[in-house]
């Protein structure tokens, strides 16, 4: 957690003035443990929030301004709250843009103005959802110190629609969705088509989750999850040829799609429906595990989820890949996989407390040797979803 009495002197060197009424928020980064490219496919999610994220101090000030300043980048800046309008220039200043303009489509027109400090502790293009974190934090901070309704799957919804919207970024509701409605030590089940979702206690007892930053850029992450959602659709609509009312993948069962596959006509369209039907089964299945606390099967789900991403929905890439390799040979690992969108970013591991050391050493270096790059681990404890800081 950030050192929030030096944040506050970094928010009156920015924005000068009192220290009172300067409120203070969090929401943190997100790890999806399985259940990855379902939730724009209305199937399940297993994420949970990190105990890092975005740290927010806010505070009214007296025109019709936002004044938006990060510990993280350089530029400080002020737009009227009236004229919000996305532009490229603004770089992740379009998030909390993003949220004022999505408030006010939606009716919620703020009363004040607001500068606002970000202190960001998700290394940015890691996965981790840097972007959601931003996003939900500024909506509930606004919403708070404008005394508005607190509703955490709305909240989730709106930080949704503005990335998607004012951003142009295609995203499901996983990130949101675990970012605002995280509970310390829980992971979420979240059915996306309807938004039921259940907090599972994650009790892992000597084994740690370890993320690995491949530190690899996602570079070709936008396009190629913008395919992979079309392709999602081509599948629906061959399908539809047997099941009327069907609008997303996710409706099928297993023993439905074998049972239907024939009419899916393109190759690379079929492979990436098995991968959605059954990665959806596996999230199903991994809930079974926790329930018998048979973690070994539930680290078996997650190599399982890790190899369909890569031989059938073809969003791992080398380095992903080569970080899930070594960390597979380490003793004292039950599972690792991907996380997130792929194509970089991290991966997350199951591994037993005395061998974290060996597994960073081990991953590390073979991770070098094959790809030239430096990865990064955390050992991560689940956190809490957004809340105000006393
Ligand atoms: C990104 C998106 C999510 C989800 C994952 C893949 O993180 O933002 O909505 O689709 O990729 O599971």
């Amino acid at each position: 957690m950030a050192d929030i009495s030096l944040l506050k002197e970094k928010f009156l060197e920015q924005f000068a003035g009192e220290a009172d009424g300067v409120h203070v928020f969090h929401a943190p980064g997100r790890v999806n443990l399985i259940g990855e490219h379902t939730d724009y496919n209305g199937g399940y999610v297993f994420p949970a929030a990190l105990t890092f994220g975005t740290t927010l101090l806010i505070r009214k000030r007296d025109d019709r301004k936002l004044g938006l300043a990060s510990t993280n980048f350089p530029a400080a800046q002020a737009f009227a709250i009236d004229e919000i309008a996305y532009d490229e220039r603004d770089d992740w200043m379009n998030y909390p843009k993003g949220i004022v303009y999505t408030l006010k489509q939606q009716g919620i027109e703020l009363q004040n103005g607001y500068d606002l400090l970000y202190h960001g502790e998700i290394p940015n293009g890691s996965g981790l959802s840097s972007s959601a974190s931003i996003e939900v934090v500024t909506e509930f901070a606004l919403l708070t110190l404008e005394k508005r309704e607190i509703d955490k799957v709305k909240i989730a919804l709106l930080a949704q629609k503005s990335e998607n919207e004012f951003n142009g970024v295609n995203c499901g509701i996983m990130d949101q969705f675990a970012v605002a409605n995280g509970k310390k030590d829980h992971a979420i089940l979240l059915m996306c088509d309807t938004l039921d979702y259940d907090l599972v206690p994650f009790e892992s007892g000597s084994y740690k989750l370890v993320i690995g930053n491949t530190n690899k850029r996602r570079g070709l992450v936008d396009s190629a999850y913008n395919e992979r959602r079309r392709q999602c659709e081509q599948a629906v609509a061959d399908l539809r040829a047997e099941h009327d009312n069907l609008t997303l993948l996710g409706q099928l069962s297993l023993e439905q799609f074998e049972a239907s596959k024939h009419l899916i006509q393109d190759e690379v369209v079929l492979k990436r429906a098995r991968h959605v039907v059954e990665e959806i089964d596996r999230v199903l299945q991994s809930m079974e595990a926790l329930r018998r606390n048979d973690l070994e099967r539930f680290g078996q789900l997650m190599n399982a989820s890790h190899d369909s991403l890569r031989d059938l929905y073809e969003v791992t890439g080398d380095e992903l890949d080569a970080m899930v390799d070594a960390a597979r040979k380490v003793a004292g690992v039950l599972g690792s996989r991907m996380t997130g969108a792929g194509f970089g970013g991290c991966t997350v591991s199951l591994v037993h407390e005395d061998s974290i050391e060996a597994f960073i050493g081990q991953v590390g270096s073979e991770y070098n040797e094959k790809t030239g790059l430096q990865a990064d681990f955390y050992v991560c404890s689940i956190g809490n979803g957004v809340e105000q800081l006393a």
